[in-house]
């Protein structure tokens, strides 16, 4: 099958070269490695893989494709290329203040709580959901999925670990996103790192999932996975919110944040809206 975007007429010879090698590579990355990079923002995945091959001092797009399929290394360093890891803690606190003004009090109806934090990065996003929880009084009775499909950030997730030079700006997210407490009882600082409480850690379930070629991770009550669906095209965010919507229990919560939306999607007519800016959606019926 030949891409729309390949036959653009507009385009010039090289780009129309380059777009077909970039086909290819992500063909051969799928073929071999099992990542599946082919409905990802095509100005997303091409702005990384040119940025890759000038850092590697590569000639073209064909040359990286030959280097990965010989040498894994080539491909773990590409894989960290194309996921874009950037998260902090209580990141865009209007999200948390909203869950924890619109939706923790419906949370205190359930005997039990599952969550699964979808595209989770390095972790930071999970601790302030646990502390949120926490403060609520709703930690004990919850348990967490936090799952991301690159295995680095999945290990340092694990680790409750944060670099200390970033703490002064998660305070003031925490604050910000409605909590009340002293932001350092929850960590304990060394010279350039925070370590979490273990007490935070204790519910929290990592692992490696990847969104678009495996499965139901869990059937849980609450899916958060925000700034994720940017990075694919309308067909595979539809197709990942198909997947959100098996494994959300009637009743259940998803979180987006305020760059996503469900509107487009096949699932919408089954979703209520529960803050409109912060893409927190509630699962009406089945
Ligand atoms: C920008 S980070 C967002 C982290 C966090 N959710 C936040 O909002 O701060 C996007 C994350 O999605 C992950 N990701 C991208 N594609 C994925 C896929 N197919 N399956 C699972 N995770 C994916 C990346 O590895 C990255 O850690």
């Amino acid at each position: 099958m030949i891409v729309t975007s390949i036959q653009n007429p507009d385009l010039d010879d090289d780009s129309l070269v380059e777009n077909v090698e970039l086909e290819l590579l992500l063909q051969a990355v799928y073929l071999k490695y099992g990542y599946d990079f082919r409905e990802y923002s095509r100005a997303h995945i091409k702005r990384r893989v040119l940025h890759y091959i000038a850092n590697k001092r590569l000639p073209n797009i064909s040359s990286l494709q030959h280097e990965l399929l010989i040498e894994k290394k080539c491909f773990d360093e590409l894989l960290q290329e194309l996921s874009i890891n950037v998260t902090e803690m209580f990141r865009g606190p209007g999200f948390y203040k909203s869950i924890r003004e619109k939706v923790a009090g419906l949370l205190k109806t359930y005997p039990y709580i599952k969550i699964w934090h979808a595209g989770c990065s390095t972790g930071e996003e999970v601790y302030s959901m646990a502390i949120l929880l926490k403060e609520e009084g709703l930690y004990d009775r919850t348990q967490i999925y936090a799952t991301d499909f690159n295995p680095r950030v999945v290990k340092s997730a694990r680790e409750a670990t944060f670099p200390l030079k970033y703490i002064k700006e998660y305070t003031s997210n925490y604050q910000k996103s409605g909590g009340q407490e002293s932001f350092s009882d929850y960590y304990r600082a060394t010279n350039s790192s925070v370590i979490f409480d273990r007490s935070l850690t204790k519910n929290m379930v990592f692992a490696e999932h990847n969104l678009v070629t495996d499965r139901v991770f869990a059937e849980v009550n609450m899916i958060i996975s925000r700034n994720v669906l940017i990075y694919f095209n309308r067909h595979l965010q539809n197709k990942v919110l198909s997947l959100f919507d098996e494994s959300l229990s009637t009743g259940g919560f998803l979180g987006l944040g305020n760059k996503e939306t469900i509107s487009f999607s096949d699932i919408a007519p089954k979703y209520k809206i529960i803050d409109a800016r912060e893409k927190i959606y509630k699962k009406s019926h089945e």
